[in-house]
């Protein structure tokens, strides 16, 4: 990992090389990037979130290819005033197409200590887990003409910026600056990944190999235990879902959302 932005002010600490600090003041954010890129994989980080009141500033950890029909895999974390919950967001792009947002109340203080937010993401599905709790799954439907991320290898990024034009009750609750710096501590960055090397990769990475252990059968769904958890999460602390957004969709739901999820 490297800084791509905002290094004058963030910081690596001492104790390992991806400890990292994201800090977000009145001059800039910052943000963070793999060195490689990578094609399948385990991608793991400990994020500590911005306490106290955080509202307006966003946190995010995700993997995206760039690129004008970029894929992208995001946990995105919305700050709040003092004492109210921040918001988890994930989402997933595809060949520039986004819009799949999926939002949760966390069932802990992410601010008070560190917690684990892991992409697992392989030829037959995406996975996020919180704390080794899957809470979202996104299949491949590829064969049903449903797009999939699967062809372009993407990068690892953290980043805090200022999105008080959106991200608080619609950009009704601004940023009080003089709350700032506002930081973000990230921990154990973990990649077990296919690492992308060119276009011979795409087959490569995607072979169900022993190194490629993320790919193998056994994580190629979840267990019984696995999607019984995640059913109880969604049912606790689920707030937004786009697949229930008819207003918004105009009634032309995206096709995922007619599919078993997992
Ligand atoms: C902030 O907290 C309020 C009250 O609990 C909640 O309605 C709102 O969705 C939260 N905002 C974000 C960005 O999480």
């Amino acid at each position: 990992m490297h800084f791509n932005w905002g290094a004058q002010h963030s910081e690596a600490l001492g104790t390992g090389d991806d400890d990292v600090t994201l800090v977000l003041d009145q001059t800039s954010g910052s943000g963070t990037e793999s060195n490689g890129s990578f094609l399948f994989g385990s991608f793991e980080m400990l994020i500590k979130l911005v306490p106290g009141d955080s509202a307006g500033t966003v946190t995010a950890y995700y993997l995206s290819s760039g690129g004008e029909k970029h894929d992208e895999i995001d946990f995105e974390f919305l700050g709040n005033i003092s004492g109210q919950p921040y918001t988890i967001q994930t989402n997933i792009f595809t060949r520039g197409g986004g819009g799949r947002e999926q939002q949760f109340k966390p069932w802990f203080d992410p601010t008070a200590d560190f917690h684990n937010y892991t992409i697992h993401w392989n030829p037959s599905h995406v996975v996020w887990y919180v704390d080794n709790i899957s809470i979202r799954v996104y299949r491949n439907y590829e064969n049903e003409t449903i797009p999939y991320p699967n062809q372009q290898a993407m990068r690892v990024y953290s980043s805090i910026w200022n999105a008080d034009s959106w991200a608080t009750r619609g950009g009704l609750v601004k940023i009080v600056w003089t709350k700032a710096p506002f930081v973000a501590r990230l921990r154990r960055f973990r990649v077990r990944a296919c690492e992308y090397d060119g276009p011979l990769s795409i087959n490569r990475c995607a072979e169900p190999t022993p190194p490629n252990w993320w790919t193998s059968p056994p994580y190629s769904q979840l267990t019984f235990v696995e999607s019984n958890q995640m059913n109880s999460i969604r049912n606790d602390s689920m707030i937004y879902d786009y697949c229930k957004d008819f207003n918004r969709f105009n009634r032309l739901m995206p096709g995922e959302c007619f599919k078993p999820q997992y």
